[in-house]
């Protein structure tokens, strides 16, 4: 079998490591299963993403509903990084690891009347708006609170991202953004929107994205789009292209960010704006692992299953995407090779990290490493069958700390006790 090995998480002898820290001695000291970061990773990433589009004026929004907890938002803000929020939930969570709300984007196609209020009321740097509708309520209630409202529209230029179709975004099909007819008579009547200073064009077209294609095809309509407006007065500022960037869990191939920078420069510079990015999964996903632990292996009918206390309420991508993670053992102690149905305790057959997988055969005891899991693994997490969500702990070189407990059962079951 092969091992993914990364500056970040590395054998060292048999024992794989998070940066200088053992695996199983977080394992071991937290308990499993738990989700372990790089923090390094995490750093070094922003900054590769920073590098690769330099030669353009832009902003990096990390999209905290890939990773919200605090220490992870904190990690990126306090290298300039702006946030990216899609709830008042995420919001609450940026505002408390210490990021700006002049740094903070506020999305989300279904904003309840409170949220758009709470960005309002902090003053974030933008309140992306998706349908007709709410642009009507963001102006209404900007009047009422008598603010002005700064708006980019999200539109959805109808591009085949080219992904699973629970993460294309940017299809005519698809929920999100409002078609560019519409917004071009909305932008055009700009001036109507007494409460609302329309600040820019915003994209997502979805998410884990490998091809450089399906971006510049979306870049190069609503560019379009953009210089349209520019030339009609209307007074934009940036250029939103979203996030979306593919990374590798297997053995896909995607693009360097230096290949998808080279071919939207030419576009980027004829905006003469700023250009905002929000990556979210290229930032976090393979900063982080699910550590686990086998409780049993069996044989039925010639099938074998490796039972783990992991399941898909710790990370679900795999039961719902068909998402590929790559796992391998924390020690490197075991010899035979066999496929296995990698399985969580959860009550169901949908309950599985992996499928007929390759591995090294491992006994009751051993701790697994499900890896690339620092992107939509904990923020996914639920408590079905009244599982704890797992511990967070971040590695920084030779240390590591918690940054999230695991659940109390008392955190489960809140007041319904008191409600009795
Ligand atoms: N901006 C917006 C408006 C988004 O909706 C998203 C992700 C991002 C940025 C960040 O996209 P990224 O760079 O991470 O691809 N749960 C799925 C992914 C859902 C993505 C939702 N939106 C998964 O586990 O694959």
């Amino acid at each position: 079998m092969q091992y993914l090995d990364s500056a970040y998480f590395k054998y060292k002898g048999n024992n794989l490591y998070c940066e200088g820290v053992p695996v199983s001695k977080i394992a071991e000291e937290y308990g499993t299963p738990v989700y372990i970061y790089s923090r390094n990773f995490f750093i070094d990433s922003y900054r590769k993403f920073n590098n690769a589009f330099k030669g353009v004026r832009h902003s990096v929004f990390f999209a905290c509903k890939s990773n919200f907890n605090l220490s992870v938002i904190k990690t990126f803000a306090d290298q300039g990084c702006g946030v990216d929020v899609n709830s008042e939930g995420e919001l609450l969570r940026a505002l408390k690891a210490g990021v700006k709300p002049e740094k903070i984007i506020l999305t989300g196609v279904g904003k309840t009347e409170r949220e758009i209020m709470l960005g309002l009321e902090y003053d974030v740097l933008m309140i992306k708006a998706e349908s007709p509708q709410e642009i009507e309520l963001i102006n209404s209630t900007a009047a009422s609170m008598n603010k002005t409202a700064p708006v980019a529209i999200r539109v959805n230029p109808d591009v085949d991202a080219q992904t699973h179709p629970y993460i294309s975004t940017g299809l005519a099909e698809n929920k999100f953004g409002i078609e560019a007819k519409t917004a071009l008579e909305i932008f055009s009547d700009y001036r109507s929107y007494k409460n609302i200073r329309f600040t820019g064009i915003d994209m997502h077209i979805g998410s884990q994205i490998t091809k450089v294609e399906p971006f510049a095809a979306a870049v190069e309509k609503l560019a379009e789009l953009f210089l349209q407006l520019k030339s009609m007065g209307v007074p934009l500022e940036h250029f939103d292209m979203g996030g979306g960037i593919g990374v590798t869990y297997n053995s896909e191939k995607t693009f360097e960010l230096e290949e998808l920078a080279g071919r939207l420069f030419p576009t980027f510079n004829k905006l003469g704006c700023d250009i905002f990015f929000e990556p979210g999964r290229y930032l976090t996903a393979n900063g982080g692992i699910l550590a686990a632990q086998v409780l049993y292996t069996k044989k039925n009918h010639d099938k074998n299953f490796i039972i783990i206390d992991g399941a898909m309420t710790d990370l679900i991508r795999p039961s719902i995407y068909g998402a590929y993670h790559h796992i391998q053992p924390v020690v490197l102690n075991g010899a035979n090779e066999l496929i296995a149905d990698i399985v969580g305790p959860v009550c169901e057959s949908g309950d599985f990290l992996a499928k007929n997988r390759e591995l090294i055969e491992c006994k009751h005891g051993d701790y697994l490493a499900v890896m690339s899991a620092g992107a939509y693994g904990m923020v996914m997490a639920s408590n079905y069958n009244s599982r704890r969500r797992p511990a967070e702990v971040l590695v920084d070189g030779d240390s590591c700390r918690l940054i999230r407990s695991r659940e109390t059962f008392d955190h489960l079951m809140f007041d319904e006790e008191k409600l009795l």
